[in-house]
């Protein structure tokens, strides 16, 4: 069942929402300031005596201040050398050090670009004490801990534990059964393919991506998506193509379009409580991204680690499985700290997929493999995720009484919603200004792989506070925020 939650807003409302902003305020590359960046920089009053090293820091204070963000595109290394009056090779090395450091990525034959690498902890921090942090996609930590807290115990009273010790082949016999059971229950169709064990859905995304195309290669991805692929692509030198999205997710004629070019190499698609709008697929949408794939014969990856929220509905890879690569993990339905994440894929990519794992991390480790086993086993990992599932309802009837004449995406049970912002505001400043109140949330401006500017936009992830008091608290400093900024528009 899908709700949209569209308050206070007109027909037209949900392309404006969801596409970015009009043509006038789109980001090309004529109207950036390419030397903002500079703004302030004096070689010979800077404490670092290398030149080039200091314009590295110079590049690294910008982002953090600013100045660039995320896909804003470099001058070319002859610009800076003109501009700066310094030697080509100076330039070159500026930006080989920025790439090295990740602040800065290659586009093949485009130009370099600001990562969003830099700042992906900063859309997403893991902890953050002294604030109320709405903006990391979490499940609560309560529900899991007794039935660890159990399995912990089992697995001290074993007297065989070499095997929990030991070098293995990405899980055993036992964890590969608890996958099978785990991955049947959630009705992902297994005929025909090969399960693989990795460590989280992260490490899943790195391993597949790196399967499934090479070095400058183009991936489709919703136009906002979440940051870990972002950060994944930089950093593998892939290329996002942004694909529109509607109240459903991934748009197929905007697909369609992209493919009929023949310059996508593969997609990956969140089909269910998307990241970060928390749109949702019907079945006729996915048997169209299905339709497209199967005419193009594109490989995709189905990252599904939101799907259990909506079980009623089939995963999208079972509507074309020769070319799906269904991930899922148990970081949302059950705890994050087990880092266990399932890849299903067509029988051929086994071998492949496997080496990628041993590659990266060998194996992922036997002792949390073992815990999530014996939790699924024992049922306990199904109650934890229905529990969640009933906890996230919960929240999102706190935040709709709270967030009442205010417009944003989200379904019952969604671990997060997207709020859009009344014009008084940007995303940034919004941040900005909650931050000082003590509740971080997500800007729109990290999850955007178009290069149009990022609509007035916050992702809120619900599930992260602790308490539903503390939910509670930072919803009313959301609501207190919203009203003033409405109020001193007046
Ligand atoms: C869509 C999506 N895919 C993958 C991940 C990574 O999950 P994991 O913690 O299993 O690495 C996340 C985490 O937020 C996510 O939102």
């Amino acid at each position: 069942m899908l709700r949209i939650v569209l308050l206070m807003m007109d027909v037209g409302f949900m392309s404006k929402a969801l596409n970015k902003q009009s043509t006038e305020q789109q980001k090309t590359d004529t109207d950036t300031d390419s030397w903002a960046w500079l703004s302030g920089f004096n070689a010979r009053k800077c404490k670092q005596p290398i030149l080039y090293l200091a314009l590295v820091e110079q590049l690294q204070y910008a982002i953090e201040q600013g100045w660039l963000r995320a896909g804003d595109k470099l001058a070319t290394h002859r610009e800076l050398s003109q501009h700066l009056q310094i030697a080509v090779a100076t330039a070159s090395k500026v930006y080989r050090h920025a790439r090295e450091q990740g602040l800065i990525h290659a586009r093949v034959g485009r130009g370099s670009y600001v990562s969003s690498f830099p700042v992906l902890g900063k859309a997403i921090r893991a902890h953050d004490y002294q604030s109320i942090n709405l903006s990391i996609i979490k499940p609560q930590l309560a529900i899991g801990e007794v039935f660890l807290a159990q399995q912990l115990q089992a697995l001290a009273a074993q007297t065989q534990l070499a095997d929990l010790m030991d070098y293995n082949a990405q899980g055993s016999y036992t964890d590969r059964r608890a996958a099978f059971e785990w991955l049947t229950a959630q009705g992902v169709a297994l005929d025909d393919k090969s399960i693989s064990i990795c460590s989280g859905a992260q490490h899943g995304l790195m391993v597949l991506i790196n399967c499934l195309s090479e070095y400058g290669d183009n991936i489709a991805v919703e136009d906002y998506c979440y940051p870990g692929i972002i950060s994944l692509a930089n950093q593998m030198g892939r290329n996002l193509v942004a694909i529109e999205m509607d109240q459903q997710g991934m748009c197929p004629q905007s697909l369609e379009d992209a493919c009929a070019q023949g310059k996508i190499k593969m997609l990956v698609v969140v089909a269910s409580h998307q990241n970060p709008t928390a749109a949702v697929m019907s079945i006729a949408r996915r048997k169209a991204i299905a339709k497209i794939v199967k005419k193009y014969a594109i490989p995709f990856i189905d990252d599904d680690v939101y799907g259990f929220l909506s079980p009623q509905l089939p995963a999208l890879a079972n509507f074309a499985p020769k070319q799906s690569f269904y991930l899922t993990s148990l970081s949302k339905s059950v705890f994050p700290g087990l880092r266990v994440a399932y890849i299903v894929a067509p029988e051929q990519y086994k071998i492949r997929i496997d080496a990628q794992i041993r590659q990266s991390i060998w194996m992922p480790a036997p002792l949390t493999l073992a815990l999530a086993s014996k939790l699924i086993f024992a049922g306990q990992a199904a109650d934890i995720q229905r529990q969640q599932s009933e906890q996230a309802a919960k929240r999102q009837r706190l935040a709709a009484q709270f967030l009442v004449g205010f417009s944003y995406f989200s379904q019952p049970n969604s671990y997060h919603l997207w709020l859009l912002l009344p014009d008084v505001f940007t995303s940034e400043s919004f941040c900005q200004a909650l931050e000082q109140r003590g509740v971080l949330v997500s800007s729109s401006t990290y999850f955007n792989t178009s290069e149009q500017v990022a609509c007035a936009a916050v992702r809120i992830a619900l599930m992260a506070p602790n308490s539903e008091d503390e939910l509670v608290f930072a919803l009313k400093i959301i609501r207190t925020l919203l009203k003033e900024g409405m109020d001193n528009h007046k």
